[in-house]
């Protein structure tokens, strides 16, 4: 047999999948691990998407995507992301994975560095290393109550870095980037001439400060920024994100999406159009259940004394066990799945800095969340 390219080895493998199918051939397993919304779809969404294909709505669309879902987007950044775009800055994708992945197609070459969080959503490293580029982790640390440290990506940047990723609200932290703080951010990519890639997948889970889109703060057209149905409208199968990119690169983008994609599938763009333009109450319900979620995960936690974030956005628990883990958390969560049935994500799936800590999704039943919680070992116990 031939062999495969070189760098493909290189890919890491998920940790959080890993998880997930361990966790699928048992059963009474509460699942914790994956990011996967327990709401379902709203019904005026899936009757769109229904509807398009009993019309037979299958064929090809535009590398862009369909006229009118690209109309409701922009509409819908101007409205709540103060993002002002002409459509050809807009570009459905098949979830925010393949947005990420086609702006560091555009942007990144072999060789070339790109900063990612750490810990942060795993597809920014897979990617990279798809690409043979060089993911360069930047810390997000309890000490600095886990943001970025500017110092530090001062002195992480070199004359290969070409990308900063940025996450907020964050996976798999839940903490979000204030206004001042991505002004400093964008100062910095100026100050070295970067791209940014700003992932606001979870742009409608905020319950503090409201989500403030970078691209709403920049202006030198550096900033792509990666949006998703996926959490919103609790869609993560229907596979429909998009990307917004900097004036111009409708050429370069068209040409990209039809050698990689061709284009999202058509009744899944019919049911997105259904999403944005209609009724929003579900995704307000749906922010509700997380937010008491989180709050009643966290007040357990508390309660039982782990040392965890407060969540400011996303629907994810952060909480260090590494009193129980002896410095492996990956190995720890198998053996804990096994012995207590309960899926976690290992922090050390999102990087070096999750070493000992877990992420918990709080988008699960209430009932599950506090059990999950209360079978976890709790600190200052023998283990
Ligand atoms: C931060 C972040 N970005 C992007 C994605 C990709 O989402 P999707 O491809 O389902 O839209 C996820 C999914 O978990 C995520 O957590």
């Amino acid at each position: 047999m031939p062999s495969l390219a070189p760098h493909i080895a290189s890919v890491p493998e998920s940790g959080i999948r890993r998880i997930y199918e361990i966790a699928v051939e048992l059963d009474d397993v509460i699942s914790l691990g994956v990011g996967e919304p327990d709401q379902p779809g709203a019904p005026h969404i899936l009757a769109a998407g229904a509807q398009a294909w009993a019309d037979d709505l299958t064929g090809y669309t535009p590398n862009g995507g369909i006229g009118p879902l690209r109309e409701a987007i922009v509409a819908k950044l101007a409205r709540e992301n103060a993002i002002e775009v002409d459509v050809e800055q807009v570009w459905v994708t098949v979830g925010g994975t393949q947005a990420l992945h086609v702006a560091m197609r555009m942007l990144l070459g072999a060789g070339d560095q790109v900063l990612v969080p750490d810990p942060g959503y795993t597809t920014f490293t897979m990617s990279a290393r798809m690409l043979e580029v060089e993911p360069v982790p930047y810390n997000l640390r309890a000490e600095n109550d886990f943001l970025p440290d500017l110092d530090e990506l001062e002195r992480l940047v070199t004359d290969r870095t070409r990308v900063l990723i940025v996450n907020s609200p964050s996976n798999p932290l839940g903490t979000v980037l204030g206004r001042d703080l991505q002004l400093e951010l964008l100062d910095f990519a100026k100050r070295h001439d970067l791209w940014v890639l700003s992932d606001e997948v979870y742009e409608y889970f905020t319950y503090g400060e409201r989500h403030t889109s970078m691209a709403s703060l920049d202006h030198d057209n550096r900033v792509f920024s990666v949006f998703s149905l996926s959490k919103t409208y609790a869609l993560t199968g229907a596979r429909v994100g998009y990307l917004v990119t900097p004036p111009g690169l409708s050429t370069v983008m068209r040409t990209l999406q039809e050698a990689s994609i061709g284009c999202v599938a058509m009744p899944d763009q019919i049911a997105a159009v259904a999403a944005i333009t209609g009724d929003h109450e579900h995704v307000a319900d749906a922010r509700r259940h997380y937010l008491s979620n989180l709050t009643a995960g966290a007040s357990l936690l508390d309660e039982l004394g782990f040392r965890h974030i407060v969540p400011a956005g996303a629907f994810y628990l952060w909480v260090d066990v590494s009193h129980a883990t002896g410095g492996d958390v990956a190995g720890w969560a198998e053996r804990f799945l096994l012995h207590e049935r309960v899926a976690v994500a290992p922090g050390s799936a999102f990087g070096r800095s999750g070493e000992g800590w877990i992420r918990l999704c709080a988008a699960a039943s209430e009932a599950d969340l506090l059990e999950g919680i209360r079978r976890l070992p709790v600190p200052g116990t023998v283990h």
